[in-house]
């Protein structure tokens, strides 16, 4: 049975494409949610996406993901940055987690220097625009493919 996983997005990443192209790319999150699902399809792992705007609904999708999923993409987008409930909600999942950044937040304002859950992923990607997801995708499946040896 093929591995699943969750990619979750938060706040403004619906709107991909059209916000901040100088950070964000051009790519549009429909277009991002079609090239995971290729890649996805293409190494046999089954993925399924998740966006929401709203702090506790995360919270509840990241709760809801424990006993469904393998492992996690998670880009919690400003969340990042002041998001005690869904780090305490990540540190539950207790299955590898990718934390996600399109852009390099260490080379913006210093207010996003700081991720309140790097300290419970397993790993992370950023700065690498859209091509991120692939690159997390690829990732992940390899390191369930390792537990599962
Ligand atoms: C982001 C970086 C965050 O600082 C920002 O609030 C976002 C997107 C990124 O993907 O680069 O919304 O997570």
């Amino acid at each position: 049975m093929n591995n699943k996983i969750i990619i979750i997005n938060g706040p403004n990443l619906n709107l991909l494409g059209e916000r901040e192209q100088s950070q964000y790319g051009s790519t549009s999150y429909n277009k991002l949610k079609e090239n995971c699902s290729k890649k996805a399809q293409e190494i046999g792992i089954d993925i399924k996406f998740a966006q929401s705007n709203i702090e506790g609904e995360l919270v509840n999708i990241i709760q809801d993901s424990r006993n469904k999923f393998d492992g996690m993409i998670i880009n919690a987008a400003a969340f990042t940055h002041t998001s005690i409930a869904i780090r305490d909600a990540l540190d539950l999942f207790k299955k590898p987690i990718i934390e996600l950044h399109l852009s390099n937040i260490y080379k913006r304002e210093e207010f996003r220097h700081k991720s309140l859950i790097s300290g419970v992923v397993t790993g992370g990607i950023f700065g690498l625009g859209a091509e991120g997801y692939i690159l997390a995708i690829i990732s992940l499946q390899k390191t369930l493919q390792n537990e599962n040896k």
